[in-house]
């Protein structure tokens, strides 16, 4: 623990207690060490030359986790150029040599062009490259989201860890991956549930927020993330049973203002109840539910087709 008016501009921690988890470090073996904030490109190699271990930043360790749950091209892709974003800033000297790592495109460029030079440029392409894929995919998206204008959509929205693919599960009555672990949903994934006997809507999974989540990585997923801006109904998922889940939901609550989500198309789902017995509900208008046990989840239904009554359509079959 620190106290100081300031982070230390070289080290972030300053020199003491830089030495002070060296130290620890040391004793403990400690192969990699985790900063909880952002730091500079010149903090990180400050820190690794007192510390001699690795150092990640909060951005660099989210990049890795979300590096390792990419599965499609869309969240392949969106992760990598929030990745090469991210290395941009952060290419030094010591970084030598990209060209052959990258395959050899771009190559050692006009008289005079310092190898950081031609790394920097090569790192720029391969960013615009990204962007312009992440832009025909977004646009198979539209088409994709045309051909669903006539079904009702609700997306699942909210803190990582919620509770999210478990009801969605629950409301489409399917078997996606549900992992205790964080962004294990990293594409948005879609399936159809229904609401009533008539009534069927289109869910969609999306990738879980977190506190402190750097803006950059928020815009590279944006593609993703759209899904909660077209949906007609928003699901704000929300784990009560966490300790921190007031400032989950603040946080669940900034993000869906920062993507323009309509405050009136939310509708705020309390998960976890069959953990804390606990049914009071905390703000008006939320419901609680078990996406586990199943409990609460009739409400839910009844809500969502309430609030989408004016939109909604009548798939049924024709009576005759
Ligand atoms: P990300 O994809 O990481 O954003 O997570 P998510 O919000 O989709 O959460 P997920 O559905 O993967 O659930 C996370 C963990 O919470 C899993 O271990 C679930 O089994 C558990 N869980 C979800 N809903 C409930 C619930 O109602 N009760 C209990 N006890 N556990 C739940």
């Amino acid at each position: 623990v620190q106290r100081r008016p300031r982070p230390d501009a070289r080290t972030f921690i300053g020199g003491g207690k830089a030495a002070e988890i060296q130290t620890a470090a040391g004793e403990l073996g400690a192969d990699l060490i985790v900063f909880d904030d952002d730091l500079s490109p010149s903090q990180v190699k400050n820190l690794e030359k007192i510390l001699e271990v690795e150092v990640y930043d909060r951005s660099a360790l989210i990049l890795e986790i979300f590096y390792q749950r990419a599965r499609t091209r869309e969240a392949r892709t969106q992760v990598e150029l929030a990745q090469l974003s991210y290395m941009l800033p952060r290419l030094t000297r010591q970084w030598t040599h990209l060209s052959r790592q990258m395959g050899g495109i771009g190559g050692r460029g006009g008289e005079g062009e310092t190898q950081l030079e031609v790394d920097r440029r090569m790192l720029r392409k391969r960013i615009e490259q990204l962007k312009k894929d992440l832009k025909k995919i977004e646009r198979s998206r539209q088409v994709q989201r045309r051909n669903r204008r006539d079904v009702l959509q609700v997306a699942l929205a909210g803190y990582t860890n919620a509770g999210k693919s478990t009801l969605f599960n629950a409301l489409t009555k399917a078997g996606t991956q549900v992992e205790d672990r964080l962004f294990a949903t990293l594409d948005s994934k879609l399936r159809r549930g229904a609401l009533d006997r008539q009534t069927v809507a289109v869910f969609a999974d999306t990738v879980g927020f977190i506190r402190k989540l750097p803006h950059h990585l928020v815009a590279s997923f944006k593609s993703t993330l759209e899904e909660i801006t077209f949906a007609d109904l928003v699901l704000h998922v929300v784990d009560r049973s966490h300790a921190q889940w007031r400032e989950q939901l603040e946080v669940g609550e900034e993000v869906l203002e920062d993507l323009g989500t309509d405050a009136s198309k939310v509708l705020t789902v309390f998960n976890k109840i069959d953990l804390t017995g606990d049914r009071t509900r905390p703000i008006d208008g939320g419901l609680m539910v078990s996406a586990l046990t199943g409990d609460g989840l009739d409400e839910l239904r009844a809500e969502m087709l309430h609030r989408l009554a004016p939109q909604a359509v009548d798939t049924s079959p024709p009576s005759s």
